[in-house]
């Protein structure tokens, strides 16, 4: 509370300071900021790595303008990688004096993002931070720290805590905004006047928009009938341009690439009875004792991911990915030593694919915490990029859902996936020619057929279904 207002009173102060143009001398205020340098001159702010081999990324909006002023941890500007949509935060307080892309446009890692007159003061350890322009290929290091890709940015000791949830009025910004949110506006044929802006200063906010759009064409609207599925009717057919979602958009990208990869595909039937007692017996007993980290139940998912890891040890291959030589421009294979296990995940934004690291080095407990951690930040759309880069191989288990066979899709740096179908139970034949209940479930394997031929892909699908089949032969494997 208290540093709250100190804080704010010292941000009147800053502001008043700055608006006089007094010569650069105030040492209290200096004191409140933690800041030893300064910086004069506009700068460039560069977009930051967001993640491995990520080269560009997809300008999907602005949240400043020219000459609008940010602080530190205001929202610049949200990208779309390979892997994720993630937002860009200023590392600095100053007035942005130049956008270096369009939204839609692609933006390079490294190279300027924006112009920033930093017209505060700066730590020593930031001012090193920045680039001269020109000099952008050779600090990418420095540009990490430059515009981080902060999902839930925690204000640092001495910044100024931007109040949050407050009701904010109409502002003089209210009909500021960026050139994504007008075209929005005019899209959904919304006068931005009308809208009431969340953002700083009452700035008009895509959500905002879209929360406009609503209400107003819920008042209209006589039926609830959904404005995008149009009730049929005895008319001529009609057909409605909808936009791709950020997740279909970055779906459409993914897959596109994936129709490079040849695909093999192998499936099998697992006899899942064996798993199915033991997972029965295992969760009785969680139930009565959480684990250590409060686990109370597991699903299937773990054992296989642990079956396909222990299978990988065998077969490294699946974990390699496919690259071409510098020098000789030919076709290499990249093996990897940690199995990282991309998980297909159903989210309310669609298909998301997390990634369980080093999956070798964790039991089958720690995976499936690991994979309930990331399950309820994929759910919340909360998954950061390092969440979501590194994967060596798929497991995609469309079976929690429905469906007995999936022709599962390769995902780019990766040669293999596995698809597991829906777990039924069935009467079987026991080897006496009894007929006995089974629970079956079928896997499909796709594998990259330019590098893994059939026999590899079966004789490592036959090793999965062996520990699948006899769990128990994976306790000795355990850590
Ligand atoms: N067959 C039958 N039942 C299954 C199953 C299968 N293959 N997989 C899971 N289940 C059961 C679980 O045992 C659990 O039942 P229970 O409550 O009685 O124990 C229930 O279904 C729900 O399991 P879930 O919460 O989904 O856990 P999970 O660890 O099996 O899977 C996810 C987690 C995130 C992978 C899963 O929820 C998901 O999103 N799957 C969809 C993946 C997808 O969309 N793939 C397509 C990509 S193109």
């Amino acid at each position: 509370m208290h540093l709250r207002s100190y804080s704010r009173i010292a941000l009147r102060q800053w502001q008043t300071y700055h608006s006089l143009n007094l010569p650069r001398q105030c040492p209290q205020i200096a004191r409140y900021f933690q800041t030893t340098s300064r910086a004069l001159v506009i700068k460039p702010f560069l977009l930051a790595d967001i993640g491995e081999g990520i080269r560009e990324c997809e300008i999907i909006q602005w949240f400043v303008e020219p000459e609008a002023r940010v602080e530190e941890w205001d929202k610049l500007c949200e990208v779309q990688s390979d892997k994720a949509s993630v937002e860009i935060t200023s590392r600095f307080a100053g007035v942005i004096k130049k956008l270096h892309y369009e939204a839609g446009e692609m933006a390079k890692v490294g190279k300027p993002l924006v112009d920033i007159d930093i017209q505060g003061e700066i730590k020593e350890e930031d001012l090193a931070a920045l680039t001269e322009p020109g000099q952008g290929e050779e600090s990418q290091a420095q540009a990490e720290d430059m515009a981080a890709p902060t999902p839930e940015p925690t204000p640092a000791p001495g910044t100024l805590p931007i109040p949050e949830k407050e009701p904010k009025p109409k502002g003089k910004h209210a009909s500021l905004a960026t050139p994504a949110v007008r075209h929005l506006t005019k899209e959904l044929d919304v006068n931005i006047e009308d809208v009431e802006g969340t953002g700083r200063d009452g700035r008009v906010l895509k959500e905002d928009v879209y929360q406009f759009a609503k209400q107003r064409d819920t008042a209209s609207t006589p039926s609830s009938q959904p404005t995008t599925s149009p009730a049929p009717t005895s008319g001529p057919q009609t057909e409605t341009v909808t936009q791709l979602s950020n997740t279909q958009h970055q779906m459409f990208k993914t897959m596109t690439k994936s129709l490079n990869i040849p695909h093999f595909l192998y499936a099998q039937e697992i006899d899942f009875s064996g798993l199915s007692k033991l997972r029965s017996r295992l969760n009785h007993t969680l139930a009565k004792v959480p684990a250590a980290n409060d686990l109370t139940k597991l699903s299937f998912l773990p054992f296989i991911i642990k079956a396909v890891s222990m299978t990988l040890t065998q077969y490294p291959i699946l974990n390699a990915r496919v690259d071409t030589d510098p020098k000789t421009s030919k076709p290499v294979l990249v093996m990897r030593n940690q199995h990282n296990i991309g998980i297909a995940m159903d989210t309310p934004s669609g298909l998301i694919v997390p990634v369980i690291k080093n999956v070798s080095s964790l039991n089958i407990l720690s995976i499936a915490s690991e994979l309930n951690r990331l399950q309820s930040l994929a759910s919340n759309g909360k998954l950061t990029t390092p969440d979501l880069s590194g994967g060596t191989i798929t497991v995609s288990n469309i079976g929690s859902i429905g469906g007995t066979y999936v022709s599962p899709v390769i995902v780019e740096r990766e040669v293999a996936i596995l698809g597991i179908g829906k777990m039924i139970t069935i009467p079987a034949f026991d080897e006496e020619g009894k007929v006995v209940r089974r629970e079956v479930c079928n896997f499909s394997w796709s594998a990259d057929h330019r590098v893994v031929d059939g026999a590899t892909m079966a004789r490592a699908a036959e090793v999965v279904r062996a520990f699948v089949e006899d769990p128990d032969s994976m306790v000795v494997h355990l850590r």
